[in-house]
């Protein structure tokens, strides 16, 4: 893919797709729910199509459509042992999630992934799971996929009920604790060194279950602050309903448009986006960076997510400092961000964001690379990045591979709107993971972009 320097700035509306975890979730849940189920807007990636793919193979009927995602539920003990392996692609959270859902199902499985995946580290999900008492095995020393579950229980649960005290704010390794405590008979408590997204509570709420978070994991406050560390409890014995679940649009794709915008917008509007106040923790950091964003249209969704239609306008950034609790609340638009971080005025930081290496890529070394190219100037840090900002954009045209991770590739391409000559981008395909339309959206905003593998 090669983006060309723009002859007009960006302007126009976009509807933006489907949130990629909350497809995930609704996917998984509503296979395992009472009755049929609906799921509207779905996220339409490569990633969310795998879900779809392995949850079929568990005995589950589901069908993509244009209407959306038809999955009829087979009940929380429905699922069928896999005849052959669950191919999760490169997504990190069908592997995470699925694990928790299939250990706690008893279900004997064998989890693979690409190249990728299979190097992202699984004892995160497999040694909290296995203090539980499910068997489960990972491959290696780096204790990687391939990765089994097995029918069998290693000891009885503590009658006192479950608790998992996280080493770090993950809503995947969460997820996986909480959808194996669907199948114990006492309550399931996860605790996490920081909030991180609560789609899966959200989503076990709307649709029947009983599950109580400590009350400021709740609100769009400044997390640092608390000071109890963040709580989510899932009681057991009510069942899952199915039935229509809206996704929101998602917010980690907006946030490259977004981005988009303040680079080289005039004004752009994305409609329906998820404004959940555990994903949007980039909208606080730019309000600080004097970006002029607004939020209109707000209303919630049957998936208990809060959605809205977001306007950006241009506006001149100042640096910031982005550090501990505010990391997972804006994890995947770190990237991204640090291009922002290069248009603002003095230098702009990551710091507590060790999370990076072990994404897609290792994005502190994928992000670093792409500033270089912008020559920008930026340094390394092992939990980071700092930033020189230039105060404006202008920057030179550079070649990257994407190295097969999606916000990799969009991260260039946005800097590319911002440089003077072109941004070849090599493997850009990756971007079929999380956003097949990125392209034509933002050439429907004005961006000048030659799709051709090859161009
Ligand atoms: C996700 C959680 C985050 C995020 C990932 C999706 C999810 O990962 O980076 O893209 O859907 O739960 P971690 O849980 O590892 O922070």
């Amino acid at each position: 893919m090669r983006i060309h320097p723009l002859d007009v700035p960006l302007k126009g509306e976009v509807r933006i797709p489907g949130d990629k975890s909350v497809t995930h979730r609704a996917v998984m849940l509503a296979s395992i729910a009472q009755g049929d189920s609906l799921i509207t807007d779905p996220g339409d990636g490569e990633d969310n199509v795998r879900t779809v793919e392995v949850m079929k193979q568990l005995g589950v009927e589901a069908e993509i459509t244009d209407e959306g995602i038809r999955v009829k539920g087979v009940g929380l003990h429905g699922l069928q042992n896999p005849t052959e392996a669950l191919d999760c692609g490169n997504s990190g959270t069908t592997a995470r999630l699925l694990v928790g859902l299939l250990a706690g199902a008893g279900i004997e499985a064998e989890l693979i992934g690409d190249a990728s995946l299979s190097s992202r580290p699984m004892a995160r999900v497999a040694d909290p799971l296995r203090d539980l008492g499910y068997v489960v095995e990972t491959t290696g020393d780096r204790h990687t996929l391939p990765m089994r579950t097995s029918a069998k229980r290693a000891a009885e649960e503590n009658a006192q009920g479950t608790r998992a005290i996280l080493k770090i704010a993950s809503a995947q390794v969460k997820s996986c604790i909480l959808l194996s405590g669907l199948y114990r008979n006492h309550d399931t408590q996860v605790v996490e060194p920081a909030v991180s997204r609560d789609h899966t509570e959200r989503l076990l709420r709307a649709m029947g279950a009983r599950v109580e978070s400590t009350a400021h994991y709740m609100a769009p406050v400044n997390h640092a602050e608390s000071q109890t560390l963040p709580t989510s409890q899932l009681y057991p014995g009510l069942a899952l309903r199915g039935g229509k679940l809206e996704v929101p649009g998602d917010f980690s794709s907006a946030a490259f448009l977004i981005a988009a915008a303040i680079v080289a917008g005039e004004r752009v509007t994305l409609r329906n986006v998820n404004t959940n106040p555990t994903r949007i923790g980039m909208l606080h950091v730019l309000e600080r960076m004097n970006a002029d964003i607004s939020l209109e249209n707000r209303r919630v969704l049957t998936t208990g997510e809060p959605v809205a239609d977001i306007v950006v306008k241009p506006s001149k950034l100042q640096g910031t400092v982005v550090q501990g609790a505010e990391i997972p609340l804006l994890i995947d638009e770190i990237p991204v961000l640090c291009v922002l971080g290069a248009l603002a005025d003095g230098p702009f930081e990551i710091r507590d964001a060790k999370e990076l290496r072990v994404k897609e890529s290792d994005r502190v070394e994928t992000t670093a690379e792409i500033l270089e190219g912008m020559d920008v100037k930026v340094e390394r840090r092992e939990d980071g990045l700092l930033v020189h900002g230039t105060g404006k954009s202008g920057w030179n045209g550079f070649e990257i591979d994407a190295q097969h991770d999606h916000r990799v590739a969009m991260t260039a391409a946005v800097a590319g709107l911002g440089c003077v000559s072109d941004v070849k981008i090599h493997g850009a395909e990756c971007i079929d993971i999380s956003y097949p339309a990125f392209a034509d959206h933002l050439i429907s905003l004005g961006a000048k972009i030659s799709k051709e593998r090859n161009a």
